[in-house]
């Protein structure tokens, strides 16, 4: 092992998420906001949308927009199909007003209806149902494809945006918040128990965070703007210089440097080169991955993974990976992988010794392939993501790429038409809510918020890669003839172990 690459010093580590200026904002910007009840998200989104040039979309909005529509039409909160065919049928829309938002249910105005206490009272139990937020999620993706929004609301950075250019969490202490509560009554000319309020918002924290349904959470990519004692000027500057920097991160490095290769991987990466041409490889967004010391974290679904990955990566820096230790058993696997200076990993403990050396490669500026699934997965149903991600993310601080693979599960010379062979990568995320997360939840239970948040990203990737080329029936026949394999398999890696 003489010759293993990045047995030298850690060459330096560029910082890509520096915002050069106060430019201009790309028109595709999705801003997500996050935060409980009384953090102030609606005055910030506003506010917000109106600096960088975007769309505020207010999502509570659209929920009490149905809820009054089913008091209207005396649908019970609780009757979730006669809900869905109220909302199905209707034109909902929302448009800009004068810094506010107007609500409009199939032409009528309902800007004022939407914020009494009568609707206030049933919205909760409007938008538990899983299908009307189904509903409601495609109508809000819809609007941020269509151009860049500011989009508040609980589940906008985990489940409605997944990948988002940007996520605030806004946060306040509970007293802080019972305040705003507190003086927000008191405007609308109603006196009330300072006490009552600060037991409404608890009560209602608690309910957010609990609930079945898409709880509040912080997403762990957000960057986290406590505002308990900020003036509104400056949490709004606190808010948009993390959001530019979130953007700065995401925007590909400009010049990036090529590292030093091995010979051993200047041979890989042209045979893998060549059979990717010759299976008719189409990559998309090639240049997220322009990163020193960061994961590459794909969906897995066949032994052409990680050939097929290293075409697309097409390398300008090593590769890195982690495989099972039963592929060094083989004689022809293990050269292959002994000549990538592959580490081998036990995937029934938890491996220690596997995670120090991932750990000490990232340290070096090496990219590392690690497959958050564990094992191959049912075709075109990505996910679970075990712990071991989360574990590694939080313990490297390392920006993580997630890549969707598709069409790898039986390439076809130039690209036949069973499936398209594609390959493609996302902006890294990077654990900016670490501090906060991190003395909130034990690693495990942040490492499986992490693995949430990829679960909904490999389902986002797979939506967009569907609407440039819709799946074929071939495709949808490997999942069935792959899937009581899989599960079976997935019982004897794992048994009865928690995911690791
Ligand atoms: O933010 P708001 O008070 O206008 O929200 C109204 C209700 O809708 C509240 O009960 C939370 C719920 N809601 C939701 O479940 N998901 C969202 N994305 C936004 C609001």
């Amino acid at each position: 092992m003489k010759s293993e690459p990045g047995r030298g010093p850690a060459p330096p580590v560029p910082d890509t998420c520096v915002p050069e200026s106060y430019g201009p904002v790309p028109s595709d910007t999705v801003v997500a906001i996050v935060g409980p009840a009384g953090s102030g998200k609606s005055t910030t989104a506003r506010a917000l949308a109106d600096r960088l040039g975007l769309l505020y979309v207010d999502s509570g909005a659209m929920y009490r927009a149905l809820t009054w529509a089913a008091a209207t039409a005396g649908v019970d909160p609780g009757d979730e199909p006669a809900l869905l065919r109220l909302l199905d049928a209707a034109d909902l829309t929302l448009r800009p007003d004068r810094g506010e938002i107007a609500v409009f249910w199939d032409g009528r105005d309902i800007s004022a209806a939407v914020r009494t206490p009568e609707v206030e009272a049933l919205v909760s139990a409007v938008s538990a149902h899983a299908s009307v937020r189904e509903l409601m999620v495609a109508r809000q993706r819809a609007m941020g494809r269509r151009q860049g929004v500011v989009m508040e609301g609980r589940d906008i950075g985990t489940v409605v945006f997944p990948l988002a250019s940007a996520k605030i969490y806004l946060d306040a202490t509970l007293e802080a918040r019972a305040e705003r509560r507190l003086r927000q009554h008191r405007r609308r000319g109603l006196t009330v128990d300072r006490g009552e309020v600060l037991r409404e918002v608890e009560s209602r924290d608690r309910r957010d965070s609990e609930r079945a349904a898409s709880p509040l959470r912080i997403p762990p990519d957000a960057m986290v703007v406590d505002n308990s004692t900020l003036t509104l000027d400056d949490q709004l500057e606190a808010t948009e210089a993390a959001v530019r920097r979130q953007l700065a991160c995401r925007r590909p490095a400009a010049g990036f440097a090529e590292g030093e290769l091995s010979s051993r991987y200047r041979v890989a990466y042209a045979i893998f080169g060549s059979m990717g041409r010759f299976h008719g490889l189409r990559v998309v967004g090639r240049e997220h991955a322009d990163l020193h010391g960061c994961i590459l974290a794909p969906n897995h679904v066949s032994n052409w993974d990680p050939p097929i990955l290293g075409a697309a990566f097409a390398g300008k820096n090593h590769i890195r990976s982690i495989a099972k230790e039963e592929l060094f058993r083989f004689p022809l696997s293990a050269m292959m992988y002994r000549f990538l200076y592959s580490i081998p990993i036990r995937r029934n403990i938890y491996d220690a010794a596997a995670f120090d050396r991932a750990a000490d490669i990232l340290a070096r500026g090496q990219n590392l392939l690690f497959f958050p699934e564990g094992m191959r997965r049912v075709y075109g149903e990505p996910g679970p993501v075990r712990n071991g991600l989360g574990l590694l993310m939080q313990r490297t601080g390392a920006p993580t790429v997630p890549i969707y693979l598709r069409g790898t599960l039986a390439p076809q010379p130039g690209g036949g038409p069973r499936a398209p062979l594609e390959v493609s990568f996302a902006p890294a995320i990077r654990l900016h809510a670490l501090p906060v997360l991190g003395r909130r939840l034990e690693p495990r239970a942040l490492s499986r918020e992490i693995g949430r948040l990829f679960e909904a990203i490999y389902r986002e990737l797979q939506e967009r890669s569907a609407e440039r080329h819709p799946f074929t029936d071939w495709e949808r026949e490997a999942a069935e003839r792959v899937r009581a394999a899989i599960m079976s398999k997935e019982a004897r890696t794992f048994r009865s172990r928690p995911p690791l």
